[in-house]
């Protein structure tokens, strides 16, 4: 065989190889699950005219819950509030800092609220003149600048939007809040009473139209706008959050997306007949049991709040998120976590900074992160990563207590071929136990490069074990969560 043909050959070759992996068993089409699995890593961005009251109003740190909720918990008048929004001039935005930000913390998607629960949509809406083109004088269309920055850096797409509340725009869903959760009103008492007999509206405006009608007239066009834009380099959909749609305008939705099958939802479109692609806990580490078998994201803040808040002090430190992604790697999930910009755009040093940290650590040992998959294993010292590499299974032990015996135990009929200390290299000895494998580490745990971290063992396996198969919720149909911030 010549050169030319041999080389046209292996080409045609491996990429038959690459389709059959890039397939669902015994379904036709691409799975479009696999790059988010093995992804892991996304950035959750909430940002609009909410971060220009940074969770204050009227003086009055708001009490209760995410700052991007002021609107509904402080009960702001719904002209007052999109007064406010009129001055959104947000200067300092940088898509593309904001994605470089993204990819430095080791991030592989994005997911940017298009319009939140406020109504605002940071994009140009004919469905709707509350929109950053048409109710400012801004001039720019920041979910175009995101989506631009995402393609340019070769930065995965997602869009959170609010399909069901909205409380700027008549006729939305308005989930009623006591004025407990917002700040001392002297009205309180009256506003509490009007909510209950108004599903939730504090605001005459709100309830000039039906939900049907605002569904019909902003939701489903802004969805279809959205699309209509971004349908092929979208990525990802993230609904929220689903209490009275009903089953026909879900549909509708998905009537919408079927023209882009690549695209996977979250579980908030509507319930319970359409349950999504994956699983979403809002900042906690799911039960193991819970998610089993399923594809699953937590999405957690580094603050407080989604949205920006002026006065948050509580933030996670970089050790604490490293350790959330590997308790998550560890049950199979992504970790979508969030920042969220001031006024200005500008992302705060507390959550920049922890950003570039875990990125430091994700440079170091992310491969132990991205493709990896559950491992089941529950050991009393730590977590364990399960990753398949080539021909073998590698168990990563991530050890969060160190034994003070000198050996660890790992439950289970174990063939290990090595085990070495990730962070130095050192090897290990091991043997088998009584129902276990003992690894003999040395008395005194390796510093780890990031305090608070586990020394990683990694434990390589004489081969590959069967690939577990996970399904989506829509294939499984589970409950799910409606919650708020
Ligand atoms: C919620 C909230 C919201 C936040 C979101 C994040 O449902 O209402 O403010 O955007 O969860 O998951």
């Amino acid at each position: 065989m010549t050169m030319k043909k041999s080389y046209i050959l292996s080409c045609l070759l491996s990429l038959c190889c690459f389709q059959i992996f890039a397939m669902n068993p015994g379904n036709e089409e691409p799975d479009k699950m696999q790059w988010w699995n093995e992804a892991k890593f996304g950035m959750f961005i909430h940002w609009g005219p909410y971060s220009m009251y940074g969770g204050v109003y009227k003086g009055h740190q708001q009490r209760f819950g995410g700052a991007e909720w002021i609107f509904n918990r402080c009960k702001i008048p719904y002209l007052e509030y999109r007064e406010n929004a009129s001055h959104f001039h947000p200067d300092r935005f940088n898509a593309d800092s904001l994605v470089l930000l993204a990819k430095k913390a080791g991030m592989k998607y994005l997911v940017f609220t298009t319009k939140h629960h406020d109504g605002f949509a940071m994009f140009k809406s004919d469905a709707s003149e509350f929109n950053i083109l048409d109710y400012t004088s801004f001039g720019r269309d920041i979910v175009d600048e995101v989506a631009s920055a995402c393609k340019r850096y070769d930065m995965k797409l997602g869009f959170y939007y609010s399909q069901e509340q909205d409380w700027g725009n008549p006729g939305g869903a308005t989930a009623r809040r006591p004025m407990n959760q917002g700040w001392a009103h002297p009205d309180s008492l009256l506003i509490d009473e009007y909510t209950q007999t108004h599903s939730g509206s504090w605001d005459g405006f709100q309830q000039t139209k039906s939900f049907e009608e605002y569904f019909n007239d902003v939701s489903l066009p802004q969805i279809k706008e959205l699309l209509d834009r971004y349908g092929k380099d979208l990525s990802v959909i993230f609904f929220d959050y689903p209490v009275k749609t009903t089953k026909e305008q879900a549909a509708k939705v998905l009537d919408l997306l079927k023209e882009y099958p690549h695209i996977i939802i979250n579980d908030r479109l509507q319930k319970p007949d359409y349950p999504g692609d994956y699983k979403t806990p809002e900042n906690m580490v799911p039960k193991a049991e819970d998610v089993e078998g399923l594809y699953w994201e937590s999405c957690m803040s580094i603050g407080n709040s989604w949205g920006y808040k002026s006065w948050d002090t509580r933030w996670k430190s970089p050790a604490t998120i490293v350790n959330y992604l590997i308790s998550i790697a560890s049950l199979g999930g992504n970790l979508l976590l969030n920042v969220g910009p001031d006024a200005q755009g500008i992302v705060r040093p507390e959550e920049s900074g922890c950003l570039v940290e875990v990125g430091k650590w994700m440079e170091g040992y992310g491969s132990i992160i991205y493709g990896s998959s559950r491992s089941g294993l529950k050991p009393s010292w730590g977590k364990v990563i399960r990753k398949d590499e080539g021909k073998r299974t590698v168990l990563y032990l991530c050890v969060d207590k160190w034994p003070d015996n000198g050996e660890l135990t790992l439950e289970g009929d174990w063939r290990p071929r090595k085990a070495t200390i990730l962070q130095n290299g050192m090897p290990l000895r091991f043997s088998k136990g009584k129902g276990c494998l003992i690894v003999d580490v040395p008395e005194k745990a390796p510093e780890t490069t990031l305090a608070g971290t586990p020394v990683i063992i990694r434990l390589e396996l004489t081969k590959r074990l069967p690939a577990e198969r996970l399904f989506t919720n829509s294939e499984k149909s589970v409950g799910n969560h409606g919650l708020d911030g």
